[in-house]
């Protein structure tokens, strides 16, 4: 089978993830992360800021009793739950529809910092998506914001020779 950057988050996430975990998927889309996540831990809850995403995932995955779905931006992620293990990021825009409904840094930084802050043990996984204008802006906020958060370590997965093609960003609690 050939392995690429995305089987290695998946990789990532299932090494890290319990059966008794709670897992917070912060960008729905299709909901495959979703699904897979639901699959391997306790309780998911599943945010999209596009109601059709929500909707889609929700009737597709309509035999899972485990997951919670939200549509809002995941910046409000607090005033949904309060205990959570991993948060799971797909950043971008959702394939297939409009691509101007997409994460943006100024939001994903302030939602890093009130994790890191505010929920200190938790783990962060990202897939970031330099292969686009808003994403390369994403990517660099988050490798520098990262860098001030010291109580946590991050680690960095890319391909060498392409600097356009997905990152992976793990931010783990020291
Ligand atoms: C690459 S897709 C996610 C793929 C998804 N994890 C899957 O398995 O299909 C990115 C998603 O992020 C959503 N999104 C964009 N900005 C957001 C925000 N501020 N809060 C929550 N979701 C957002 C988009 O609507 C889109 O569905």
């Amino acid at each position: 089978m050939r392995k690429n950057i995305l089987h290695i988050n998946h990789q990532l996430i299932s090494s890290l993830v319990k059966k008794t975990d709670v897992v917070c998927d912060m960008t729905c889309g299709n909901g495959y992360d979703t699904e897979f996540l639901s699959n391997i831990c306790n309780h998911v809850y599943s945010i999209d800021i596009q109601k059709i995403a929500i909707e889609e995932t929700k009737f597709r995955l309509k035999h899972k009793s485990n997951i919670t779905y939200i549509n809002d931006s995941f910046v409000n992620f607090t005033n949904y739950f309060s205990a959570c293990n991993h948060f799971i990021f797909n950043l971008g825009y959702l394939p297939g529809k409009d691509k101007k409904i997409t994460t943006k840094s100024i939001d994903t930084i302030k939602t890093l910092r009130k994790i890191t802050l505010s929920y200190p043990k938790s783990e962060i996984i990202i897939m970031s998506y330099p292969g686009h204008e808003e994403g390369k802006k994403e990517l660099i906020s988050i490798l520098e914001i990262s860098k001030t958060f010291s109580n946590h370590r991050t680690l960095v997965t890319r391909y060498y020779q392409n600097q356009t093609a997905p990152v992976l960003i793990w931010i783990t609690p020291k």
